[in-house]
């Protein structure tokens, strides 16, 4: 199967970015870590992190498209004010996992709404780069559980 990570604004300065929050885990070591993760039960994985909304909703657009079949998605800062990434994912219909490294529901009031949760498959936050780890552990699982 193809997997699709989508990492939103800000998350490119992982490592360095607030680490007390978002630990020192690079991006590049993230993404490496689960496409070797994917890459050994035999699936394909392509990330891509922008800091603009409008690449990420077309990169959502070309999914429909070109055999994506499960989306694992961290929204960053978008996820408690895009509408518009919303829109995409919806317009997508793939099945898809929200992913965060911190537990927005412990910070900020502002961080409680997502416009992502109610349409994700589930939802994995607090547990740092691990949060990763864990939504492809459940993408695989969900995976295997398809083509038997
Ligand atoms: C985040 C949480 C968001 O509230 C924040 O705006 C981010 C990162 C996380 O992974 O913990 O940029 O999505």
């Amino acid at each position: 199967a193809k997997l699709l990570v989508i990492h939103g604004p800000n998350l490119n300065l992982l490592g360095e970015r607030e680490p007390g929050i978002y630990g020192r885990t690079s991006l590049a070591a993230i993404d490496r870590a689960l496409k070797g993760d994917a890459e050994s039960h035999g699936h394909m994985l392509e990330s891509l992190q922008s800091n603009a909304e409008h690449v990420l909703v077309d990169r959502l657009h070309a999914a429909r498209g070109d055999g994506t079949d499960f989306i694992i998605i961290n929204p960053a800062g978008l996820t408690h004010t895009s509408v518009v990434l919303r829109d995409a994912i919806a317009a997508v219909g793939l099945p898809f996992i929200e992913v965060h490294l911190s537990n927005p529901h412990a910070r900020e009031a502002f961080r409680r709404q997502s416009y992502f949760s109610d349409l994700a498959m589930g939802v994995i936050c607090g547990f740092g780069a691990d949060s990763y780890r864990f939504a492809m552990e459940a993408a695989l699982t969900w995976l295997d559980k398809r083509a038997a």
